[in-house]
């Protein structure tokens, strides 16, 4: 340690990060770089941003999957797309060198906790690594704001209700439910805490829950295939988890809070959970939604819970968003899960007439 930090009493030196205190330009005068942008998230999030009449730029490992495509409509030909990694520094800058953003939205990283588990290294240098890529780059080219994608999974298990920004992810006995998916998250959090309190770089984080919606993924469980397939006319059975209960989330509402959080004033909190607040809601509960809205549903699931979904369920609490209703203005617009997957059936009703068209 040095002279010079030693009698300051603290390990924060001064560091020189450059104009850290650039003004966000006009709303319809910004460029945003979403990362993981061509996908389920990303996709919705695109099209939100343009209505708000901001440009976008997607950097993303593979181009738009077909839903996206729907979802962001014409203008998807226009945008611009950098097939890059996250995890490579080198590419990182060099896009940010090409497009010099206004401000990042970081939701491009790898999911699926069995390839996360036994590609350990790759987990770090991608869910981890590139969060530091993309801040260094940030750094670089002196881009103010950043909203960062981790999730619920980085909770360990419901210690109180509802879950606020405050609630802990570490404990005595236990970490993050989600394994390498959740403790990646983590790890991304806590080193954007570290480069704000030493070097005072802006971001924000976003905490989604069960996210659903046109091309939504399948780790949110049984809804995906429910709703899709009763649309399509198949049947959906399921065996076991319909006593599982999760703080369903529209897709549409993620988008929204996205843009509210870009827009927060530099004293709102930091941490903001993705979700409609209010109680959980079971698969059971959700099946009996889609048979209600879809005239027809062949939508079965039986109560008991699969022994892969029982540590899961211990993270599963009723979210706090009073912070993003009194700091942010933000309210979400499906509230009502009934109202959420009406739009999921009528939108994806859509998506599938335009394939067979
Ligand atoms: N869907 C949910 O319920 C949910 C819940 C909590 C958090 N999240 C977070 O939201 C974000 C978006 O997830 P999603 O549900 O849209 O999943 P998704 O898989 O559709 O999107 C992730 C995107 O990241 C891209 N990606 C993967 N590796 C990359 C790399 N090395 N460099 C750049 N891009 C890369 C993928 O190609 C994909 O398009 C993720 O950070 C995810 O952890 C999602």
């Amino acid at each position: 340690m040095s002279e010079q930090t030693y009698t300051q009493g603290m390990a924060r030196p001064d560091v020189d990060i450059g104009g850290r205190g650039r003004e966000l330009r006009p709303v319809g005068e910004r460029t945003t770089l979403v990362t993981g942008g061509a996908g389920f998230i990303g996709g919705h999030l695109v099209r939100a941003l343009l209505d708000t009449g901001r440009k976008v730029v997607v950097l993303d490992v593979r181009g738009f999957v077909p839903e996206a495509r729907f979802a962001i409509g014409e203008q998807v030909d226009q945008l611009p797309v950098e097939f890059a990694s996250i995890g490579d520094q080198a590419r990182v800058l060099d896009v940010f060198r090409i497009h010099r953003p206004d401000e990042v939205v970081h939701a491009g990283m790898i999911l699926d906790p069995a390839y996360l588990a036994t590609n350990r290294s790759t987990a770090f240098q991608v869910n981890v690594g590139g969060v530091i890529n993309l801040v260094e780059a940030m750094i670089a080219f002196d881009v103010p704001r950043l909203v960062n994608f981790s999730s619920i999974g980085v909770l360990p298990r419901v210690m109180y209700q509802p879950i606020d920004g405050n609630h802990p992810i570490l404990l005595a006995d236990a970490g993050p439910g989600t394994d390498f998916y959740g403790s990646t998250k983590a790890a991304a959090e806590a080193m954007l805490y570290a480069y704000n309190q030493a070097l005072g770089l802006d971001f924000r984080t976003i905490r989604p829950s069960a996210v659903y919606g046109l091309g939504m993924n399948q780790y949110v469980g049984p809804i995906k295939a429910m709703v899709e397939n009763a649309v399509r006319g198949d049947p959906a059975h399921f065996e076991l988890g319909g006593a599982h209960p999760r703080a369903y989330t529209h897709v549409r509402d993620i988008a929204g809070l996205v843009i509210a959080m870009l827009d927060a004033s530099d004293d709102a909190d930091r941490i903001f959970y993705g979700s409609a607040g209010g109680q959980l809601v079971t698969t059971t509960e959700v099946a009996e939604i889609v048979r209600e809205l879809v005239p027809g549903a062949d939508v079965e699931i039986g109560e008991e819970l699969s022994e892969a979904e029982k540590p899961v369920v211990a993270l599963r609490g009723e979210l706090s968003i009073e912070n993003a209703r009194s700091q942010l203005g933000w309210e979400p617009h499906y509230a009502s899960i009934r109202d959420g997957i009406a739009q999921y059936v009528e939108q994806y009703r859509a998506f599938h007439e335009s394939l067979t068209r």
